[in-house]
């Protein structure tokens, strides 16, 4: 009989971390990466923040063990998460209604939720915006949880197609389960308004399904305080959510894997009694998490000094993209003013939708070293002083090509 791994067929490349890969392979001297979702400052890199960098010196000298933590994280680990999305004065965590399990980043924390969602409603739809984050489907179908997808970016307006999501979420099932991004939407930058958010939470209340908030870019929206803020309509109003958590972006952490899954539950019994549950998912899937950029978290948010360092670093990220996006609508303004680019302004974080055909994308990739997702989506953060004119030129190029 044929060995049994020589009958496993080869998957195919990660369409967001494929294109890297030929980035990096492209010898091009003036190539520019607009694909992967990673900030990079005006030179081009991603540092090590200045905060980071200083927790971590404290922490070589205080660390006095390398013993597993506990299954769901250090209890400080939780309560400096809480704290930051939902609010030192949140009445929610007061009644004891949050329980927070520290999991290997944002990613980690969906899947333990989906896994956790699985085993307790394994006839739960998720529901996911129309278009989402590319990993978002298979985190959910990885669990072995359905997935359906609601209205969310109308490509005429390049904004919100808000009534439709709206009457899509108000039709979903009570038992089903809907995945909203907190801020920064992935991949179009577009977000609801806080009216929309309490239109969201009455149709979640009206109908009983679950929101499942993906909050992965606090801070790159407008700040700590108003990005939270969104969602505080939708979650004082539910009796139930899960929270994801990541701080790969706002704390520079991407390789450290450091993330979150916040429960809210009905009361502090309800609460606890989920967490208990998370606990076990973990326990049976990576028994633990990783500590290092937990730590670090925990020793930036417990020191006011160093969160005050953190904050204007994590304000100098968010300031740097709503430059660009300026700095390139006026850009394409100059070259092509028929061409209407002022979308890229109103919408937030380091992804837009540049309404680039995919035609356009491959012409730009193979003609211009200019690597962008296909769809159109791009990361903002990835222009530069050094490398705006000459991807201005090649838009308007492909534009004119068509
Ligand atoms: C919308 C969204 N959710 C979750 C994640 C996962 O982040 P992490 O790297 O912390 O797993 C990302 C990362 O790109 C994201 O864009």
């Amino acid at each position: 009989m044929e060995p049994m791994l020589s009958q496993i067929d080869a998957a195919p490349p990660d369409p967001i971390l494929g294109l890297t890969e030929a980035f990096r392979q492209d010898p091009a001297p003036d190539k520019i990466n607009l694909g992967v979702g990673v900030y990079v400052d005006d030179q081009g890199r991603t540092p090590v923040l200045a905060s980071v960098k200083e927790a971590e010196a404290r922490m070589l000298e205080s660390e006095t063990t390398k013993s597993y933590l506990p299954i769901s994280g250090q209890p400080a680990y939780g309560k400096a998460v809480q704290d930051l999305i939902l609010g030192p004065d949140s009445a929610v965590a007061a009644a004891g209604r949050a329980a927070t399990a520290h999991t290997p980043g944002g990613t980690g924390a969906l899947r333990v939720g989906g896994d956790l969602l699985r085993a307790f409603f394994p006839g739960a739809t998720v529901w996911v915006s129309t278009p989402t984050w590319a990993n978002h489907p298979g985190v959910f179908a990885a669990a072995g949880l359905a997935r359906r997808s609601y209205p969310y970016y109308d490509p005429a307006t390049r904004g919100l197609d808000f009534p439709a999501m709206l009457a899509a979420l108000r039709d979903v099932p009570a038992g089903d389960v809907v995945l909203l991004h907190a801020c920064c939407h992935n991949p179009t930058g577009v977000d609801l308004a806080a009216d929309q958010w309490a239109e969201v939470a009455a149709a979640a209340v009206d109908r009983g399904w679950l929101p499942f908030i993906d909050f992965a870019y606090q801070g790159f929206g407008d700040s700590v305080e108003a990005d939270r803020a969104c969602i505080q309509p939708l979650l004082d109003a539910v009796p139930e959510a899960l929270i994801a958590s990541s701080f790969s972006k706002n704390f520079g952490l991407y390789r450290e894997r450091t993330g979150a899954l916040t429960v809210i539950g009905g009361d502090a019994e309800a609460a606890r009694r989920t967490l208990s549950q998370v606990k076990r998912v973990v326990r049976t899937n990576y028994s633990n998490p990783p500590a290092h950029g937990g730590l670090i978290v925990e020793t930036i948010l417990a020191d006011a000094d160093l969160t005050a360092q953190w904050r204007k670093e994590l304000e100098g990220m968010q300031a740097r993209i709503a430059g660009v996006r300026a700095q390139f609508v006026e850009a394409m303004a100059r070259r092509a003013p028929e061409a209407d680019f002022e979308f890229i302004r109103r919408q937030r974080g380091m992804f837009s939708f540049s309404g680039l055909s995919d035609a356009q994308v491959d012409w730009l990739r193979e003609e211009r070293h200019i690597y962008i997702v296909k769809g159109g989506r791009i990361n903002v953060a990835g222009i530069t002083s050094d490398n705006l004119d000459a991807l201005a030129d090649a838009v308007a190029e492909a534009l004119q090509r068509g």
